[in-house]
């Protein structure tokens, strides 16, 4: 039985105060809650953030970090540093970051690898822009950011991955995918790891996927109704802490 996950991505929105105010106000619906509930705020609160979520059920995590130990890479976020605060949550691979930062899924397979192999638990984001959709690619996208984002992961280490599709053109748009073709990406996204390696069958069927693109409190019911769909990874209806309360109800 896959776990639910409410997780949401604060991306490069909120103040410090506002931050604040949101994590205080998760932190006692995250202990009464059925789900495992995750927050990705912005580096800067990261400190802050998960020192107010401490001893509670809530998991903070960074949106990004960089694949090394403590070592000379400028502006980059040591797994090591994020370690000293608790923080052992990372999500790799959003589409702001390949779309706008340039990287690939091979670069998020290093990221991946080291991470999880550092004993971190590992968000990783796939999904297809809305050319690739219209030319039908959508399925041959997914299956290389799979291939090539979890390529050499071995079998011990998947208990502490999970995948998130958010498709691009879901993002901030108010277009959700409807529940349908959602569920298909997953159910592929699911097939695809089942095919990885001899044995990955049992690893597909646990491993918890989240839909991410537009999701809000009166569309999160009938995504999470779908079998494939594990969750949800929220951006903006994250941001307000009514309607992060919405989506927990
Ligand atoms: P929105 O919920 O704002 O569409 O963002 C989704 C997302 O990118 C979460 O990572």
């Amino acid at each position: 039985m896959r776990k639910k996950i409410i997780a949401g991505n604060w991306k490069m929105n909120l103040t410090f105060a506002e931050a604040s105010a949101i994590t205080k106000g998760l932190v006692s619906a995250t202990n009464s809650s059925s789900y495992e509930v995750m927050i990705f705020p912005s580096a800067l609160h990261l400190e802050t953030v998960s020192s107010l979520a401490k001893g509670s059920k809530l998991i903070v995590g960074a949106q990004n970090a960089y694949q090394s130990g403590l070592t000379a890479m400028t502006g980059e976020i040591s797994p090591t540093q994020l370690a000293e605060l608790g923080i052992t949550t990372v999500l790799v691979g959003h589409s702001e970051r390949r779309q706008f930062l340039g990287e690939t899924s091979e670069f998020d397979n290093q990221k991946i690898l080291y991470f999880l192999k550092a004993g971190f638990r590992v968000v990783y984001c796939v999904g297809e822009t809305w050319a690739e959709r219209e030319k039908g690619n959508t399925f041959s996208v997914l299956e290389d950011q799979i291939k090539k984002g979890l390529k050499d992961i071995t079998s011990d280490l998947f208990s502490k991955l999970v995948i998130a599709y958010e498709p691009v053109w879901a993002i901030g748009t108010g277009k959700v995918a409807t529940p349908v073709e959602a569920e298909e990406a997953h159910a592929f996204i699911r097939k695809e790891i089942g095919n990885l390696f001899v044995g990955a069958g049992a690893i597909a069927e646990n491993i918890q996927i989240l839909y991410g693109g537009s999701v809000k409190p009166d569309n999160i019911k009938e995504l999470l109704a779908k079998p494939n769909i594990d969750g949800g990874l929220v951006g903006g209806a994250s941001q307000k802490l009514d309607s992060f309360l919405g989506l927990l109800k």
